[in-house]
């Protein structure tokens, strides 16, 4: 079978029991904080599992996109250097909601992978939960029975809580679970040792090809288990293992999922893969490297077009630092010095065309945006490596070196030969190209390591590079070399050789960009390590200078009513008079604290779409005769796993005397609440939000169909749009964009708002869907006028497009490769803009005394200073030249030397500079000092004939500082040329006294 015919064979089957097959979720998480990427099937059932949200059906089956790479399953480290490890992988997955449990599972995975898959029974291995004490978690024996009916009971193991008790995270729902694996090993080596004893062994051949987890706890913050409402199955079985056990292949990699890019990467680094390569032999690294960047690239493209882009934080960082491993790969290993992995992402989206078409219909934004990635990374990538290696190197040497000077005569050599050894001209490290040395000497690194640890017994003057102080103070000081060969030794044998210093590691981060994760991958393959805590360290000092840690702490929610759902009513209503808390839980965020509300019915929008929050306040309907109401202060609504929260301060309850009452007063938190929403914010954001509409549609008519949605902020202040379009956006082409928008404003537009389409129907009517959002089989869509404007879209809208009142484009810029961000505004804040700007141009036109062309009226303003401008230089020098005779004949013979030392009328120090220069050309052992007022400031002026510099040791920077200190100044300059500025004018003639006084 090839790998689709098998994808295509899972969910035909559970199809056939029930099932209804979904599309795969995003790959990228928005809305759970506890995770970042799909990392398994059941993510987005994770508010069904959990009673939050209803089933839509009691049983489907799909494969789901996951990423690996962060958090509590994280496979990163494995990938490339094993089989069958993977950052992106698919999971075929069956669940069911409450419906069917072990029985059905068990049953259906037998059936599947030995009727149809038709796997050899023999090579099948199961498990089950042996229970845990600590937990209080029985063993599973009904799984235990059920398997007994299919499988031989020395098939059959017992697992621990470490791999048959399955969690999605720190927190959520988890259970008991039942895996299956397959012992693909020769019929020989099967026979001398069983595979049972191999389950769970990390063995390359004895690998997990599918779970079963049957769903029946939420982990709370505490740690604890919270029983769930109901039971459930959610299962996973990894697409690219099944393919690989059942095309008969020992490695992922040589199945057909992978085998095309691999045989891609081959042909074009002119290298064969061996598949067979082990550690050790010559075609190993470039085994690896193939491995990595086939990977690589599936999570890359998938990421990127499921709306992510590469980045310095969160999610988009973990896609960099992927990204520049698989870089470094195929530049190190694979001799591909220019760009070259955005080349496989045209045949990655023909191999999934039809499967997760997200990343066919974007080929060319997400290859555009790997490029510009590789582009940027590669800039560094060399001199990085070459710090690196050329540390290592470094040390290495310093090493032999000494090894070969031990036990010789000590007072031979000077431990100065070792500190200055790689940088004196001429040995052999100095001469490489790029080499550290350089590096090194100038971050005094290595000089301060060795200093540091030498710290005894040298005395010699510091030769070549090494400038540190430190390091001279301890050299001037000490005497006995040999004590500081064998503290050298020492610190080279014990302490440092084998680490890379922190400062090396953080430097490659910061400068380089190196993901500390590449840094150490590189120093291993040396069999080195690196500094990490030193690094975190100095990374959170960079961090917390940079901006003052958010920490938020949740405790548990406190379960009012338990199985309800909110009801939102904001597309209607501004405010509601009959809700109850749900559920709340208190937050400490930045030392104050916050609650978090879910309550039975709200008009609050939740943060999602781009879209922000609504504020406001929530009242109780109820309040007591002396503290009043209890109210909440909304300053933020998000979502979380389907939750509406709101994110809330108590406000304060005073009693009857006007004084705070504490904490234990506050009625907390059960009865009637009524809740409303700031109604100016949301007015302005619904204005900002069909603007955005108008602007989309708009940008596709003017710029192209090419542009989709790639990001967009919609708030009370401004809207915030960003797209994919690889140039600038013409001047001409923002006006036209503003002139459409504008059209479709004027002509009042009504809102046409239909909730329940379904997703099927609103995609054939020709929606704009944006990649990377989840929908549901029923989703909202948004029309302004059926031939302009139709998204898919839960955001909140104005009823006709007149109450957007106007649309203004304010910038237009660049955020990303390939991706363009428009900023803009609306209603009032336009108008005050249009207002504020329009009064401006006034204000310039009466300074102008109204001229018929206001532009013309300034670039001829603009001429004709540029003209006076000159003339006034011009005669500015004149008048210096005109100086420069008489000021020579002034000169003053004494001890040999001409001594001029003048006050002149000049008014700036170009002038004086250029008058010193002309006496300096017609007087010879010239000692001149020239005083100025320029402006109401007193400068002065010193230029020396280059014999007295040379010959006399004069120095015009030392006598412009003596001289400065008359006119309350300060300066400096070079030895024949310096100048001071101060502040005392009436000091210029004390200056020119004591210059005479000086020479005298
Ligand atoms: N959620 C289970 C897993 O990821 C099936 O292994």
């Amino acid at each position: 079978m090839t790998a689709t015919e098998i994808r295509q064979a899972f969910l035909d089957f559970f199809a056939a029991k029930g099932h209804t097959i979904v599309p795969s979720a995003p790959i990228v998480v928005k809305d759970d904080p506890t995770l970042m990427f799909t990392n398994a099937g059941m993510n987005q059932f994770k508010a069904i599992f959990l009673g939050e949200e209803p089933a839509k059906f009691p049983r489907v089956a799909d494969t789901q996109r996951c990423l690996r790479v962060s958090g509590k399953h994280n496979d990163l480290e494995e990938v490339g250097i094993d089989t069958y490890h993977h950052t992106m992988f698919e999971m075929l997955g069956n669940w069911s909601f409450g419906d069917y449990f072990k029985k059905e599972a068990i049953d259906w995975s037998w059936e599947l992978l030995t009727k149809v898959y038709k796997l050899d029974k023999d090579r099948l291995y199961v498990t089950y939960f042996e229970g845990d004490e600590k937990e209080g978690l029985a063993k599973d024996t009904e799984t235990y029975d059920l398997w007994k009916q299919y499988v031989d009971e020395a098939h059959i193991l017992p697992g621990n809580k470490k791999d048959n008790f399955w969690e999605m995270g720190e927190t959520g729902p988890c259970g008991p679970c039942s895996e299956i694996h397959f012992d693909s090993r020769p019929d020989n080596e099967r026979k001398e040792v069983s595979g049972a004893v191999l389950v769970n062994a990390d063995h390359d051949q004895v690998i997990e090809i599918w779970n079963n987890v049957f769903m029946q706890f939420n982990r709370l913050k505490d740690s604890s288990l919270q029983p769930l409402p109901a039971q459930h199955v959610d299962t996973g079985m990894g697409f690219e293992r099944l393919v690989r056990v059942l095309q008969g292949k020992t490695s992922n990699y040589d199945t057909d999922v992978f085998q095309p890019l691999i045989q891609f990467i081959a042909e074009k680094s002119g290298k064969k893969y061996n598949s067979a390569a082990k550690p050790g032999d010559a075609d190993w690294s470039d085994a690896v490297a193939m491995r990595v960047m086939a990977d690589h690239i599936r999570a890359i493209s998938f990421a990127i077009a499921d709306g992510l882009l590469p980045s310095n934080n969160k999610a988009g960082y973990v896609i960099r630092r992927i990204l520049r491993r698989a870089v470094r790969y195929q530049y190190q290993y694979l001799g591909f010095k220019e760009p070259f992995l955005n080349t496989l992402v045209p045949l990655l989206a023909d191999q999934f065309k039809g499967v997760f078409d997200e990343l066919y219909s974007q080929k060319d934004f997400v290859q555009k945006v790997i490029l510009e990635e590789e582009v940027s990374f590669l800039r560094t990538l060399g001199k990085g490596i070459n710090i690196l290696e050329g540390y290592i190197g470094y040390l290495n040497e310093i090493n032999d070196f000494l090894d070969k000077q031990y036990g010789q005569a000590f007072e031979n050599t000077s431990i100065i030969e070792v500190a200055n050894y790689g940088t004196d001209s001429g040995d052999k490290v100095s001469k490489q190209p790029y080499h550290t040395a350089d590096y090194l000497v100038n971050t005094n690194f290595v000089v301060l390591k060795l200093a540091q640890y030498i710290s005894n017994y040298i005395d010699a003057p510091i030769t070549g590079g090494f400038k540190t102080h430190e390091l001279e103070r301890i050299i001037n000081d000490k005497k006995d070399y040999y004590t500081a060969y064998n503290s050298l030794k020492n610190y080279i044998n014990k302490n440092n050789v084998r680490q890379l210093p922190s400062e090396i590691a953080f430097e490659l981060s910061d400068t380089y960009g190196f993901p500390i994760d590449l840094t150490e991958l590189m120093a291993r393959e040396e069999e080195w390590t690196v500094d990490l805590e030193g690094f975190e360290e100095a990374l959170q000092a960079q961090k917390s200078r940079s901006r003052l840690a958010t920490t938020v702490n949740a405790g548990d929610w406190i379960v009012l009513r338990p199985g309800d759902n909110t009801l939102f009513i904001g597309y209607d209503e501004y405010q509601t008079n009959y809700t109850e808390i749900l559920k709340y839980r208190k937050v400490v965020a930045q030392g104050k604290e916050l609650y978090h509300i879910v309550l039975s019915e709200t008009p609050f929008y939740a943060e999602s779409g781009g879209q922000v929050g609504d504020t406001g306040a929530i009242v109780s309907e109820w309040y007591d005769e002396k503290t009043g109401p209890v109210s909440f202060q909304v300053i933020d609504t998000k979502k979380e796993n389907g939750l509406t929260i709101h994110i809330a301060e108590l406000m304060p309850i005073y009693s009857p005397e006007g004084e705070v009452l504490p904490p234990s007063q506050n009625r907390l938190p059960g009865g009637n609440y009524m809740a409303y929403i700031n109604m100016g914010n949301r007015m302005m954001t619904n204005a900002n939000h069909s603007a955005t509409h108008l602007m989309h549609a708009a940008l596709k008519e003017i710029v192209g169909g090419h542009v989709n949605q790639k990001g967009s902020l919609v708030n009370p202040d401004a809207l915030r749009f960003d797209f994919s379009h690889f140039s600038k956006v013409s001047e001409d082409d923002l006006v036209a964009v503003e002139r459409v928008v504008n059209m479709k404003i004027m002509e009042n537009v009504p809102l046409n708002e239909q909730r329940n389409v379904r997703y099927q129907d609103a995609i054939a009517s020709g929606v704009t869907a944006l990649f990377g959002e989840k929908y549901g089989d029923y989703v909202r869509v948004i029309t302004f006028d059926d031939n302009f404007s139709k998204e898919l879209c839960g955001g909140t809208h104005v009823k006709a497009t007149g109450e957007i009142g106007f649309f203004k484009i304010l910038s237009e810029s660049a955020v990303a490769a390939g991706v363009r961000r428009i900023e803009a505004i609306t209603s009032f804040n336009s108008l005050n803009y249009i207002q504020e700007q329009s009064k401006m141009v006034q204000d310039v036109k009466d300074l102008l005394k109204n001229p018929n062309d206001i532009t013309k009226s300034i670039a001829d303003l603009l001429e004709e200073n540029n003209r006076l401008k000159k003339a006034q230089e011009k005669a500015v020098l004149q008048k210096a030249s005109g100086l420069k005779q008489g000021l020579a004949d002034k000169a003053q013979v004494i001890n040999g030397i001409n001594f001029i030392a003048e006050r002149v009328e000049l008014p700036n120090a170009d002038a004086i500079k250029n008058l010193a220069y002309q006496i300096k050309d017609i007087v010879s052992d010239l000692f001149l000092i020239l005083a100025a007022d320029i402006d109401g400031k007193p400068n002065l002026t010193v230029m020396l004939s280059e014999n007295l510099v040379k010959e006399k040791g004069l120095n015009a920077g030392n006598i412009v500082r003596e001289l400065a200190k008359e006119i309350q100044g300060g300066g400096g300059g070079q030895p024949f040329f310096a100048t001071a500025g101060g502040k005392d004018v009436s000091g210029i003639h004390r200056a020119l006294e004591k210059a005479k006084s000086f020479i005298a």
